[in-house]
């Protein structure tokens, strides 16, 4: 069911006294008068509304009194899905550097096992899992996650189809003869690490957006567009492979807007290696063991997170990994969980970006959730004791480029380490920013976390002097690596233009 349209009669009057402009209220009658006057009066309205398959009962509810005091005026019967088993919202995510293998990873009703079939004939069966409401944290405060918020995921099926060859076409359905199949769909398989050229886009603090004006607890208003223009650039062929850098669906605790967000991911999701890293609002909770003692996940404490994007990470809760694709080593961490020196986390980013044969993947690059520089305001966006610990392997490992979101504008900086420019990018002779990694003097930082989120603002007058380039407005950071350079552009996902653009260059492989 993609659209249903409730059509209320009565008692609609009340509605309207609160909130006159929503229903465009029509055949106004009066019912009721007294000494001339109307007491009671009537008319009629229509809304839309966007539903995707959610698989329980829908019910419609016509309610006074605002959010703050609801009351019910109107209740609708529940609505079924005719299909609540349906196989939906398949997307992508690479299980390591070889390009020829790419997880699925979708849901239904049925927790039956099901199957994708690939290729020519091939087919994998998938294993089956999914939370219950018992895996949700609350605390002296109740969250949303257990005990308001909960809504049944369904079943959550996932298989890793083989015998692929990197940066090719193919096609999947999923699904069971029992509940049905999905469309069929083209898909493209990223780079094998070591080969030379990648094309990405990266971005942090997406989440989703209603499609019919509805209101729900959190909205990130870019989301529609940025989904929209990333849709358009693997229609035409040009991304390899996604990077969604933490704050993912901000569903904190309201579970059914997980489903909406793989809803408005698929377009891009089911087509390319969509490859994420944990945020604050998948993972912090009280008493739970994150860094950060906050209620941001809402009590889903990485949980569902976990479930719907699994990652190659090394086991449950230590959601960190590194991929490589083409000419381009890339280490994910979280900064939601220990990165203090003597951590397992540290040590193994130590390890990874110690292993990196510079001479197979020239570039590395550094991705997590909070940024190290912002020049935009807020308490807590930067936490000092995290850039006091980590940034020295950044230096240390030579590491080129470190994205970053948490902060909801984009940013780029000079090569900087603890707050100096240690070298500045020369204009190339098309006028772009060109930083000559050649000889290396420090990581280039770029915040990306801008790609749904109500934007942050910067203040006027920012002078750090690492701070090159700040844009306020929505988009995604897009990425083309060979071993000689990295070209990145930060695109405004509304007019499409590109409204920063800078390169990273190496003159030889040896680094
Ligand atoms: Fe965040």
């Amino acid at each position: 069911m993609d659209d249903f349209t409730p059509t209320f009669d009565d008692n609609i009057a009340a509605y309207m006294s609160n909130d006159p402009d929503y229903l465009s209220c029509k055949k106004k009658e009066c019912k009721k008068y007294r000494n001339g006057r109307c007491l009671v009066s009537t008319c009629g309205g229509a809304l839309s509304f966007h539903v995707i398959n959610i698989r329980t009962d829908i019910e419609f509810v016509l309610f006074s009194g605002g959010f703050e005091a609801p009351c019910i005026l109107k209740r609708s019967s529940p609505v079924r899905f005719a299909t609540p088993n349906k196989p939906l919202y398949g997307h992508l995510s690479s299980i390591d550097s070889t390009g020829t293998s790419i997880r699925l990873t979708w849901v239904s009703g049925d927790q039956k096992p099901q199957q994708v079939q690939y290729g020519d004939g091939k087919k994998q069966t998938s294993q089956v899992t999914t939370f219950s409401q018992d895996d949700m944290q609350s605390s002296a405060l109740p969250s949303p996650a257990k005990d308001f918020g909960w809504h049944d995921p369904g079943f959550i099926h996932s298989a890793v189809m083989t015998g692929l060859k990197p940066l090719s076409n193919f096609s999947y359905r999923y699904g069971s003869d029992s509940v049905g199949w999905s469309n069929e769909i083209q898909f493209r398989t990223p780079p094998a690490g070591g080969s030379d050229e990648l094309k990405f886009l990266a971005f942090g603090d997406m989440g989703k957006a209603p499609r019919d004006g509805s209101t729900e607890h959190y909205i990130q208003p870019g989301s529609l567009s940025v989904i929209q223009a990333m849709a358009d650039e693997i229609n035409s062929g040009q991304v390899d492979s996604i990077f969604h850098i933490g704050d993912i669906s901000y569903a904190t605790g309201f579970l059914v807007e997980w489903d909406f967000f793989l809803h408005q991911i698929s377009p891009v999701a089911s087509r390319v290696s969509y490859m994420t890293a944990i945020g604050n609002h998948e993972r912090d909770y009280i008493d739970t063991g994150s860094v950060y003692i906050t209620p941001d996940s809402g009590g889903e404490s990485g949980v569902p997170y976990e479930t719907y994007f699994p990652m190659p990470t090394p086991a449950k809760d230590k959601p960190w990994y590194s991929i490589e694709q083409a000419s381009v080593h890339i280490t994910v961490i979280s900064t939601e969980h220990d990165w203090s020196q003597n951590s397992e986390q540290y040590q193994w980013m130590r390890r990874d970006m110690a292993s990196v044969d510079r001479s197979k993947t020239p570039w590395l690059i550094f991705m997590g959730h909070r940024p190290m520089y912002t020049s935009a305001e807020g308490l807590f966006s930067v936490d000092p004791k995290f850039v006091f610990e980590v940034e020295p392997l950044l230096l240390q490992s030579k590491v080129d480029l470190v994205l970053f979101g948490h902060v909801h504008n984009y940013e780029r900086t000079c090569t900087v380490y603890k707050s100096q420019c240690k070298g500045l990018p020369v204009k190339d002779e098309n006028g772009i920013d060109t930083y000559d990694h050649s000889n290396y003097s420090a990581p280039v930082h770029a915040v990306i976390g801008m790609a749904g989120f109500t934007l942050d603002k910067f203040p006027t007058g920012v002078n750090n002097p690492w701070s090159l380039s700040r844009i306020s407005q929505f988009g995604y950071l897009r990425g083309y690596a060979t071993k000689k350079e990295m070209k990145l552009e930060f695109v405004n996902a509304d007019t499409r233009k590109v409204e920063d653009r800078f390169r990273i260059t190496k003159a030889s492989s040896s680094n």
